[in-house]
């Protein structure tokens, strides 16, 4: 996968005037989902600060049970608390997870920041284990960096 081409195709979508912030998270979770092989599962979840809850947003894959998390449950409540990228290589080695589909073996979530504050999540499953990579990482990063400029 060339992440730089995805990057481009990404910006493409967050950049069109027409659209609403939801569509185009929609379109950008369908992307990725499809053109990943390892994403099997693409969402965004955002913060809800007086309630210390997160709540699902767009989303490409089976759906969850799980629209609410609680600040500090899971791997995206504790990314809700700590603010840094949470990459699992096997989710069966974590006691703080919450499973969404018996056929997930890696996760990770990046924080989404907008002017310094953490107001949500990407969070993608694959159902490879060892799926992710630091690749990963920076292009989640940088493409959250490209997302928050629409707030
Ligand atoms: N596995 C996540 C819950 C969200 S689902 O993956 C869609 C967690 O442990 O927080």
């Amino acid at each position: 996968m060339d992440y730089g081409i995805l990057l481009s195709t990404a910006k493409t979508i967050l950049n069109k005037e027409e659209n609403k912030i939801e569509h185009k998270l929609q379109e950008l979770c369908d992307l990725l989902q499809q053109s990943v092989e390892h994403y099997d599962w693409v969402g965004f979840y955002f913060a809800n600060q007086e309630e210390k809850t997160l709540h699902l947003g767009p989303y490409a894959g089976l759906p969850t049970d799980h629209t609410v998390i609680p600040f500090g449950k899971g791997i995206c409540g504790q990314v809700a608390v700590s603010n840094n990228t949470f990459l699992v290589d096997d989710v069966t080695a974590q006691d703080n997870y919450i499973s969404c589909n018996i056929n997930v073996k890696a996760e990770i979530v990046v924080p989404l920041f907008v002017s310094g504050q953490n107001v949500g999540q990407i969070d993608i499953d694959s159902n490879t284990l060892n799926a992710f990579t630091s690749e990963d990482r920076l292009f989640l990063e940088k493409m959250n960096e490209e997302i928050a400029r629409l707030f």
